[in-house]
């Protein structure tokens, strides 16, 4: 009988099923803010630098996680191509995530160490100079453009607000770090050390 109930009211019903849909959904994800696996850094894990922080910042400006993703799967085909899977203790300091899901080109999760200095600033001026198949845009204008780093300092201080450890010397120093730099040079700074972390993982 009260059975019945439910069946003839279409609104009931949808909030019913809501209600037991979202216990699977709990199950799955409220253990994830208590493990520690989930909720620590990996060993060894440290802020990004002043300059490598702003390359971050370019790299989100120019849209580089619409062709690349930052998220290797635990299967094979991909540890065998870039290294170790991708654990989340080293995303930890990462506001927003930049994991994407587009791979247009090669995930860009461990690309850190695996090509020179000079390798980087070649392909982004021209990615045809070193990849002569490559369908990746060039972004001359990186070589062009110098940073102020006058806004370095209060990005970091908001990230302490959510748990990134700057200290007070770090952003004190923020923008001496940048100031002057080419704006390819924060890039590369960032490119190079993505993924380095997890030792012996490639
Ligand atoms: C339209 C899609 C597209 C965009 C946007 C794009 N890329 Fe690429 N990227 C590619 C493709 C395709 C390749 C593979 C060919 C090559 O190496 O040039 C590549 C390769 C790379 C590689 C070499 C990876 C490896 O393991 O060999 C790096 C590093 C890279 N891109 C960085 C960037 C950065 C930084 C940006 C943003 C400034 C960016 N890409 C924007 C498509 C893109």
């Amino acid at each position: 009988m009260k059975h019945e109930i439910v069946e003839k009211n279409v609104g009931l019903l949808a909030v019913l099923i809501l209600v037991v849909i979202s216990f699977g959904g709990l199950a799955e994800i409220v253990p994830l803010f208590f493990q520690k696996q989930t909720t620590e850094p990996v060993d060894g894990l440290r802020p990004l630098s002043a300059l490598e922080l702003e390359g971050r910042d370019i790299y989100r400006r120019e849209g580089c996680v619409g062709c690349h993703s930052q998220m290797i799967r635990p299967f094979r085909a991909e540890t065998e191509r870039y290294g170790h899977y991708s654990v989340a203790g080293e995303s930890i300091y990462e506001h927003n995530f930049l994991w994407g899901s587009k791979r247009t080109g090669p995930d860009l999760a461990r690309v850190g160490g695996r090509y020179s200095d000079d390798w980087h600033r070649a392909h982004m001026y021209n990615p045809r100079d070193v990849v002569p198949e490559s369908i990746m845009p060039a972004y001359p204008w990186l070589f062009e453009r110098t940073l102020d780093g006058r806004d370095t300092p209060r990005k970091m201080e908001v990230l302490r607000t959510l748990g990134v450890p700057y200290t007070d010397e770090d952003i004190a120093n923020a923008t001496r770090e940048v100031r002057g730099q080419q704006e390819i040079t924060a890039l590369v700074a960032y490119l190079q050390q993505l993924g380095t972390v997890l030792e012996g993982t490639r």
